[in-house]
Formats: C-alpha cells, structure tokens, sequence
C-alpha cells in the first residue's frame, strides 16, 4: 500500500488511488467488508447509487473510482447551497427507504445507511452516489433520519465554528425536508452513537447538547 497515492482518508479508512478507474478502501484497524459489501450489491441491483465493488477481501475493498468531490467540499466551497444539500439528502433517504428489507420480515422495515452525512455522498458525474456502508443495516427509517440529523447537530454544537454554522443550517433544511424523527429513534440514534469508536471522549460529551438540537414528534 506504501507505494499507492492516498486519495483521502476518513475517521476509518484510507482511500488509495489503484489507476484511474478504481480505489482501495483500506480499513486502518482491520475488520470484515463483506457485510457491507453485500449491502452495496443489493442496493446498487435496485439502482441505488453506489460505487461498484469490484473485489472483498477482509478490510480492503476495490470500489469504483467516483469522480467529483464529497457533498461536504461542495458546501463548504460555495458549490452547493446548504438548501441543495438538503434536498440531496432527504432524496437519498426517500430512494433508500422505498427498497424492501433484504432480512427483516417486519414489513415496515427498511435498509438503513445510518451515516448518511455530507462526507459521506459524493457529488460525481453520474450525480450523488452514497459511500461508506459499514454501519448499514435493517430497520425503521426514521431511525436513518434521526440518525443524519443527530450528525448535523453533533457538527453545530463542535468546536470548529465555521462548520459549526453549516451545520446548524444543515439541519435546519434538513427537518424542514425529512418528517422529524419519533422521539424514541433518536434515542436509539444517540445510543449508537454513545458506542461507536470513532467519536472522540469530547463528541460522545457532546451527545446530548446536539440531541437537543434535533426535532422529534411524539412516540
Ligand atoms: N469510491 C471512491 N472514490 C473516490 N473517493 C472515495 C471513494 N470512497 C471514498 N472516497 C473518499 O474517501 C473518504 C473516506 O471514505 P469513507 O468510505 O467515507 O471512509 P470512512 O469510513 O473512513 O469515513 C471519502 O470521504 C471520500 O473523500
Ligand atoms: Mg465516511
């Protein structure tokens, strides 16, 4: 891997560039693709827009290339308005949920994203396609929207102020787009997020704060 260009790194993976058609996604503390893997091929056959994945192996993937930049430099470059970025988002979320479930036999249930964020959909030629699937999984969809609309608010109560202002303007278009979640899903939402190892000591501090941003409904 030494020798690849490094295209970008998230809070889990390093993104290698292999030529000009495909990547690696590298999982930097190890762990299994395959779920998500199978994930993406099942919502990229209902033609949901995901790069492709062109091999599994443990925690690398060699995924589609996806030209453009992600909806989070497009925000904060001026190249997208917070308003387009919302409606983006509650889009994505509306195609997502109108696929059936692939296990559940709840018949409300739905695939789930459950990191559905501007850093996480790439703005490319073919139009935004959504990336990282490693917290997907099956359920009711307001925990999804519950679940990118607590993301928002964990950036509007940071640290850095400038995207602390995105964010709080994101959130804003993105409830006014997406019915708010019930109250329960956002407690489930914030749940995940008090376990999940890539927040900092300081984010999971943070929780409650950027829950209390959120609006719910009753229930
Ligand atoms: N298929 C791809 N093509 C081009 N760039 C990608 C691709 N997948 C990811 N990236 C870039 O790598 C970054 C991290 O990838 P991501 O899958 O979100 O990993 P993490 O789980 O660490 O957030 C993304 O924000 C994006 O900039
Ligand atoms: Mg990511």
């Amino acid at each position: 891997m030494a020798d690849l260009a490094l295209l970008a790194s998230g809070r889990d993976a390093d993104v290698f560039a292999l030529d000009e058609s495909r990547v690696l996604r590298h999982y930097r503390q190890g762990g299994d693709t395959a779920p998500e893997a199978d994930v993406m091929a099942y919502v990229a056959a209902a033609g949901y827009p995901v790069p492709a994945v062109y091999t599994v192996d443990g925690p690398d993937l060699v995924l589609e290339r996806l030209d453009g930049e992600t909806l989070l430099d497009a925000l904060l470059a001026g190249r997208v308005a917070v308003d387009t970025a919302a409606d983006l988002l509650a889009d994505l979320h509306d195609r997502l949920h109108r696929l059936p479930a692939r296990f559940s036999a709840e018949p409300t249930d739905r695939v789930l994203h459950l990191d559905l964020h501007p850093q996480n959909v790439m703005m490319t030629s073919r139009g935004p396609v959504v990336i990282d699937w490693r917290n997907a999984a099956e359920g009711p969809p307001d925990l999804d929207v519950a679940m990118t609309a607590l993301i928002f608010a964990e950036v509007a109560v940071g640290p850095d102020a400038q995207l602390a202002d995105f964010a709080r303007a994101g959130l804003g278009a993105f409830q006014q787009r997406a019915e708010p979640p019930r109250a329960t899903h956002l407690r489930t939402a914030l749940g995940m997020r008090r376990v999940n190892p890539t927040l900092s000591v300081a984010e999971k501090a943070a929780l409650d704060d950027a829950a209390a941003l959120v609006h719910t409904r009753a229930g």
